[in-house]
């Protein structure tokens, strides 16, 4: 039996995403790599435990700021304190190139090697200077991983730092050796992170968001195997009716862990399968309650529309004769073109629609299908 808490990797996704970063994936985030997906779904996790090791295992350095771990802190202050952090590790170069004459940079040096100690960034020192002092310190590939970066949107000092970020990364990937400064940014609200990439002026203008994959039926088979090892062999789960507890959960690890404790604490032994079926009934009542609250918020018109797209799943087309046929129905109203519009960003702000490029709009949470599935079976009865 494992003594550790149980955690499932995917360092396969991680690789791709170094060569994306790199531009030699079918992925190309040379610009930077956007990650969205929705909340509790194990981004950070993937962050710590899978990408930042695989970033080092390839000898590159790495600077994580999660701009949610300290709310009360400007974001720009978070990112220009955890640049100063990593730059601190590599005193003795800095002391060295601060001396060295002739360097472009040595003001820059200069300055941060006699404020080594300090936690902040000295005050001549742009961030964009301490990133570049950096990539020439570490002579490694430096690649800049924010958490939650939708938040750098909420001060003018965060957007500034973003910008910076920007200036740094075109500054340094010019050149024979191009491309030693990486980025990647996840966020929980497609719509915020969407702010930084989507018009000229934002900091990060043409790149594009990916869809930060969910956890699978690989997750829930492990996690299955893990738990089946803590539980006598007359008393097992099945990884079919955990991977369907999983879906009905939005693919949460937390929630799926939740309804598997409180069902081994109820100790149903022998019935522990059917009692998981009963459980995620339960369990789904509670988060569907919030999913009929939240749809019985919007508008006719925003009902109308996610109705239509809960039908039409991938088929669904937004401004077709068809649709806009079915929104009118749907909503009891006449629904034109500008009211699909509007509603549908409505719904990308309230997180429930999500906007691929090229205009594609998908579910954010596709557990809530399963939801109106269950909806219509209900009124139909
Ligand atoms: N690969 C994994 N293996 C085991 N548990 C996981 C894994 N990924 C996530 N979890 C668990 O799921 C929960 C949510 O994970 P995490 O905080 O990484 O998600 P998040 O998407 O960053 O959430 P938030 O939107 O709150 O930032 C945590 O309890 C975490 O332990
Ligand atoms: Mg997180």
């Amino acid at each position: 039996m494992s003594a550790q808490p149980f955690k499932f990797q995917r360092p396969e996704l991680a690789n791709g995403y170094c060569e994306a970063l790199q531009g030699t994936g079918i992925l190309d985030a040379r610009s930077g790599l956007f990650l969205a997906a929705p909340r509790r779904t194990g981004k950070s996790t993937f962050l710590r435990e899978d990408l930042l090791p695989v970033l080092e295992h390839r000898g590159w350095t790495t600077v994580y700021v999660d701009l949610w771990s300290n709310k009360a802190t400007d974001p720009a202050v978070l990112i220009a304190n955890e640049v100063k952090n990593t730059l601190a590790k590599f005193a003795g170069i800095i002391t060295k190139l601060a001396k060295s004459a002739g360097l472009e940079k040595v003001n820059v040096f200069g300055a941060l090697s006699l404020n080594l100690s300090s936690l902040s960034l000295p005050e001549n020192v742009t961030l964009a200077d301490a990133l570049e002092a950096l990539v020439v310190a570490a002579d490694t590939p430096v690649v800049v991983v924010i958490d939650e970066a939708q938040h750098a949107i909420s001060t003018p000092a965060g957007m500034d730092a973003m910008f910076a970020l920007k200036a740094a990364r075109d500054r340094m990937n010019q050149g024979a050796d191009a491309h030693r400064l990486f980025l990647v940014f996840t966020g929980s609200n497609q719509d915020k992170l969407s702010r930084l990439v989507l018009k000229k002026d934002q900091p990060f203008y043409g790149c594009r968001i990916t869809k930060f994959p969910l956890l699978d039926r690989r997750f829930s088979d492990n996690f299955t195997d893990f738990i089946n090892t803590k539980l006598a062999p007359d008393n097992q789960f099945t990884k079919e009716d955990v991977f369907a507890a999983f879906k009905l959960v939005g693919h949460r690890p937390e929630m799926l862990r939740n309804i598997i404790a409180d069902l081994a604490l109820d100790g149903g032994a022998r019935t522990l399968a059917e009692q998981l079926k009963a459980g995620a009934a339960a369990f789904r009542e509670r988060i569907w309650g919030a999913m009929e609250s939240e749809f019985a918020a919007l508008t006719a018109i925003q009902r109308a529309v996610l109705e239509r797209m809960l039908q039409q799943g991938a088929q669904y087309s937004p401004f077709t004769e068809a649709s806009l046929k079915a929104y009118t129905a749907l909503a009891g109203q006449e629904v034109t073109v500008p009211d699909v519009q509007g509603a549908l960003n409505a719904l990308r702000q309230k997180n429930l629609v999500w906007q691929a490029a090229y205009g594609d709009y998908a579910l954010e949470d596709e557990s809530m299908v399963l939801w109106y599935q269950n909806r219509l079976a209900a009124n139909a009865s």
